[in-house]
């Protein structure tokens, strides 16, 4: 059955009214990011059927095999927004450097940078696996990689599109986070979560607890309290969810509450982190903020990080208000007793 909603395209352009002097370009430019999802989403659900499944033979810069759908997903991206004339230039966690649009070609003030497809290890097993992106203003008609590197609390829009059961897109551009619903019969997204806000308590967490051993005191800490059930200091007892794919896993945090973590770990020191700032951690800190939540390393709302390069890693933990209070006051505690600097700062933690 058809839902009569609000389309995506729609809620663009009812936005764009906010901003007299838009010039429609921003919303061309979400409406090629749709499409470019719809088209993975195809993909993504014929699967085996499409020859589509296993891995390619090169690794990305990152030293992780390219799975197919990766390689899919990245060109989709590339060949639906390169033309069009709204971005200046790309970059993607598929892509070793920047990706210029070609010479010749018209030139947006957007820069578009995505990760094609986030948990490419659920590729083969069927699993839910997503697209996130995040968008950054300039005025270079060239830009070279050190103009991506913004703080996040300069992009202007960020998303993801999950293809789990139903193909969701859940978007923000600074005014709430909001879930549209891919209606295959139409082939619209609809608004069908409005302002999504994520619960402030909660009792579940997301975490590899197979890296129990190596994280940093604050995060076991917080974990083993949770683990002691009714009988310890959370009175409650937690569920542990492990999806192992981001956009997943934070899905669900924003839909019903949580904690997603990816801390620092002794073996991850030289790296900087597991996820990605500019295509992982930043467009889901901004989403995660703007449904009430709050996002960190630990040590520094991530949104306020400076970027040192395009492929940065960093330590990410994210979710409900109290649980992450819990997680900051343990990380301020344990800076104070090392030479750790604590400096977080964010609207819903003082
Ligand atoms: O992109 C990195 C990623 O696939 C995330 O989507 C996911 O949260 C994480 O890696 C899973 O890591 P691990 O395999 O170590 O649990
Ligand atoms: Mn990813």
């Amino acid at each position: 059955m058809t839902h009569f909603g609000v389309t995506l395209s729609q809620y663009i352009m009812e936005e764009q009214r906010r901003y007299p002097d838009a010039t429609g370009n921003f919303t061309l430019l979400l409406n090629d990011i749709a499409v470019s999802c719809k088209m993975i989403a195809a993909a993504v659900q014929k699967g085996q059927l499409a020859n589509v499944l296993g891995a390619t033979e090169n690794e990305n810069c990152q030293g992780e095999t390219q799975q197919i759908l990766d390689v899919i997903a990245n060109d989709l991206f590339i060949k639906n927004n390169a033309k069009r004339g709204h971005v200046a230039a790309m970059a993607s966690e598929e892509m070793d450097d920047v990706y210029p649009i070609p010479d010749g070609q018209p030139r947006g003030n957007y820069l578009l940078i995505f990760d094609p497809l986030d948990g490419s290890s659920n590729i083969e097993i069927n699993g839910p696996i997503g697209t996130i992106f995040s968008i950054l203003k300039t005025d270079k008609k060239h830009p070279t990689e050190a103009d991506f590197l913004q703080e996040g609390v300069k992009q202007v829009c960020a998303g993801y599109c999950l293809y789990g059961s139903a193909t969701m897109m859940v978007l923000t551009i600074g005014h709430g986070t909001h879930g549209f619903t891919l209606d295959p019969s139409i082939g619209e997204f609809i608004l069908t979560h409005p302002d999504m806000k994520i619960p402030e308590t909660t009792a579940e967490y997301a975490i590899n607890q197979a890296n129990r051993n190596l994280w940093e005191p604050p995060v076991r800490q917080y974990v083993d309290d949770c683990d002691l059930g009714v009988g310890g200091p959370r009175k409650k007892k937690y569920t542990m969810r492990w999806v192992g794919a981001m956009v997943m896993d934070i899905h669900r945090l924003i839909q019903r509450g949580g904690v997603f973590a990816y801390p620092m770990d002794s073996s991850l020191t030289q790296k900087g982190g597991r996820l990605r700032l500019m295509y992982e951690a930043n467009p889901m800190a901004f989403l995660v903020e703007q449904a009430g939540g709050i996002a960190t390393t630990g040590y520094e709302r991530i949104l306020n990080l400076t970027p040192q390069k395009l492929h940065q890693r960093v330590p990410v933990i994210m979710g409900s208000k109290e649980d992450m209070t819990i997680l900051l006051d343990n990380h301020k505690a344990y800076a104070s007793e090392t030479d750790k600097e604590f400096k977080h700062q964010c609207p819903q933690y003082q």
